[in-house]
């Protein structure tokens, strides 16, 4: 489906019936890295999963982003789909607009998962490094991010030994135009330290991380973990970054369970 929101096309999915929960994606994929989870828990729940601004079938526009504009794009597909309450499923960057989300519209909120992400901003190292991914974008394409992110989103075991999926993951980055990739690094690097934040979310929280994690390692999660009051922590075994394609039944099996808690 697609529909015009703040401006822009946003393209989503929208599948099956019952409490909503939306699934936000990872930088620089696109919501086709949901389909496993969409596939697993749309027979018992309504899942929605976004094409965010810059990303997949969704507009990507030559401009400046933001997290918290991404948050009013979500707001602006639930407002459109007339949800008024979800549970909310946010990987990395997906995480990221989850704090910028939660900040702003904390009543749509009745659970996060927040997988694979962290609470911290970025160190100044950590900003070099997105500009300098930026220009690299803009000067070699979006196969040369491919090339850079791969090893940092999945295991050498898979990397080795699953080539297709692998591939998915390739034909997802290279799906995206530079101005989403450049958008979405100005972004994250313009990110404030949601830290001490995290106290004041008190709806129910699943954290979750692959144990294989090198971006945002099991540490980060176990510090959101701790912060977060009504918090509960999976580690997923096997699995690094993209906890949800290297061990999707695991996943998935986290969220149903969380999400069923939550909705009792
Ligand atoms: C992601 O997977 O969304 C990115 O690794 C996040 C980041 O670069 O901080």
């Amino acid at each position: 489906m697609q529909a015009q929101i703040n401006g822009i096309t946003l393209a989503f999915n929208d599948q099956g019936t019952g409490l909503p929960i939306i699934f936000l994606h990872a930088f620089p994929l696109n919501r086709t890295m949901w389909a496993q989870q969409e596939e697993a828990l749309s027979s018992q729940f309504r899942i929605i999963t976004i094409d965010l601004r810059g990303h997949g079938e969704s507009d990507a526009p030559l401009w400046h982003y933001s997290l918290d504009q991404a948050a009013d794009d979500v707001r602006g597909v639930l407002d459109y789909l007339s949800i008024r309450q979800a549970v909310f499923v946010g990987l990395s960057m997906g995480g990221y607009i989850l704090f910028a989300f939660h900040r702003k519209y904390a009543e749509y909120v009745k659970g996060l998962v927040l997988a694979d992400t962290r609470a911290q901003a970025d160190t100044d190292e950590g900003k070099r490094a997105r500009f300098e991914m930026a220009q690299i974008a803009y000067k070699q394409g979006a196969s040369a991010i491919a090339d850079m992110m791969i090893p940092k989103l999945l295991s050498p075991a898979t990397i080795r030994t699953r080539p297709e999926l692998v591939q998915r993951v390739r034909t997802m980055i290279e799906g995206n135009q530079i101005s989403g990739i450049a958008g979405d690094l100005m972004a994250m690097a313009q990110r404030p330290d949601s830290i001490p934040f995290l106290n004041r979310i008190s709806c129910p929280a699943q954290i979750i991380v692959g144990e294989l994690d090198l971006p945002t390692p099991a540490s980060d999660a176990t510090l959101m973990a701790d912060n977060i009051p009504n918090a509960r922590l999976a580690i997923i075994p096997d699995a690094a970054h993209l906890s949800n394609l290297e061990q999707p039944c695991l996943f998935s099996e986290t969220v149903r369970t969380f999400v069923a808690t939550v909705s009792r």
